[in-house]
């Protein structure tokens, strides 16, 4: 090459970088902005098997309900096993509708009752996300429901009798703050799929908010998380929460238990500061129930 030439190309690729960074780097800011949202959303607990080793997000893991057994799909972004083929659109239809491409309707298990609270754009940050992660050529197990739970066109009418189509409005007169609290417990971090009780159908019953249950998921006791100052949190100081919340220790010394330790794990120790004194002030903000799980069931 002569220097001409050289210098020239030199330019050129120079140009190409100095045009393409830009994307670059907001392609890296939206990878680090899908992480925050997969990781406090939960997504990696049941679609991956990891009892057993399995990898991120490749399904089987076992989620045992009073309907039957169900596994976790691999939703990693093999075109084959997982959801490499699928359009933004496709994922948002899934989240937001509980409905699959192919036009099915997904079981409740999969807590799409939350998830249809997020936002499109916070949709698609958690899908670019999920495919900046190594695919991964498992295929799914099917599941194991209890007559006549298992057809998936029964779904149609629970869902018209239950399903509450999002994006999450907060409650009225919610101040920014709780708002955002609102947000994260209700769309992201689907507190209430565990902690609010349900109806002979599976429904959470939304006037029992956050009232607890004894016999919950995976047969954990779960506890009253209302602001009911006997039965509930209401006793409980900030710091006892942020440390609940922060490192998993119970205001007696006690680790965290069942569920909750794998919800504190990857979901709520990786909050910001801000978004934790947010879900604080929500869950502060909610109608105080009385019920005390460990007595009166
Ligand atoms: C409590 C368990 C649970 C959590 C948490 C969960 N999922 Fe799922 N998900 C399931 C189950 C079970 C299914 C299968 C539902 C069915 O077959 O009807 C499913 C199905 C899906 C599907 C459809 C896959 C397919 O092949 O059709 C997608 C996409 C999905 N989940 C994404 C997510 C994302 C993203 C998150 C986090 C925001 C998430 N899931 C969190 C249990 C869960
Ligand atoms: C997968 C089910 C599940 C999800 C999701 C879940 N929790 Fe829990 N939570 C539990 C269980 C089970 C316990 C009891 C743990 C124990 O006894 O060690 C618990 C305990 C707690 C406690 C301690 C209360 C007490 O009186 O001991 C608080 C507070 C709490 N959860 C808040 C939350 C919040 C806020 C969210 C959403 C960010 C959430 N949980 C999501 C299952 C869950």
């Amino acid at each position: 090459m002569d220097m001409k030439a050289r210098r020239i190309s030199l330019i050129a690729v120079t140009l190409v970088a100095v045009l393409a960074f830009p994307k670059w780097v907001a392609a890296q800011d939206q990878v680090a902005r899908g992480e925050y949202l997969f990781n406090t959303a939960g997504c990696a607990g049941c679609h991956t098997d990891s009892k057993n080793n399995g990898a991120l997000l490749a399904g089987g893991r076992e989620l045992k309900t009073p309907f039957g057994t169900y596994y976790g799909p691999n939703i990693t972004a093999d075109p084959t096993h997982g959801i490499g083929t699928w359009s933004d659109e496709d994922f948002i239809r899934a989240l937001r509708d509980g409905i699959s491409p192919d036009g099915n309707h997904y079981f409740p298990v999969f807590p799409y009752t939350s998830f249809t609270k997020m936002t499109d754009a916070d949709m698609r940050t958690l899908k670019a996300y999920i495919f900046s992660l190594p695919p991964v050529a498992k295929p799914d197990i099917p599941h194991d429901i209890n007559f006549p739970f298992g057809f998936r066109f029964t779904m149609f009418f629970w869902k018209l009798l239950f399903f509450d189509k999002g994006p999450y409005t907060p409650p009225p007169g919610a101040t920014p703050e709780v708002a955002r609290g609102g947000y994260i417990a209700e769309a992201l971090a689907h507190c209430g799929e565990c902690h609010t009780p349900r109806n002979m159908l599976g429904a959470v019953d939304q006037s029992q908010k956050f009232a607890g249950l004894a016999h919950g998921p995976d047969g954990d006791t779960v506890p009253n998380i209302t602001p009911h100052d006997k039965t509930g949190i209401g006793n409980w100081t900030d710091d006892e929460l942020v440390t609940l919340f922060r490192d998993g220790e119970m205001p007696l010394g006690d680790e965290v238990d069942g569920g909750m330790a794998e919800v504190v794990r990857n979901g709520t120790s990786k909050l910001t500061e801000q978004d934790l004194t947010a879900l604080i002030a929500y869950l502060r903000s909610v109608s105080a129930i009385e019920n005390d799980v460990f007595h009166t069931h």
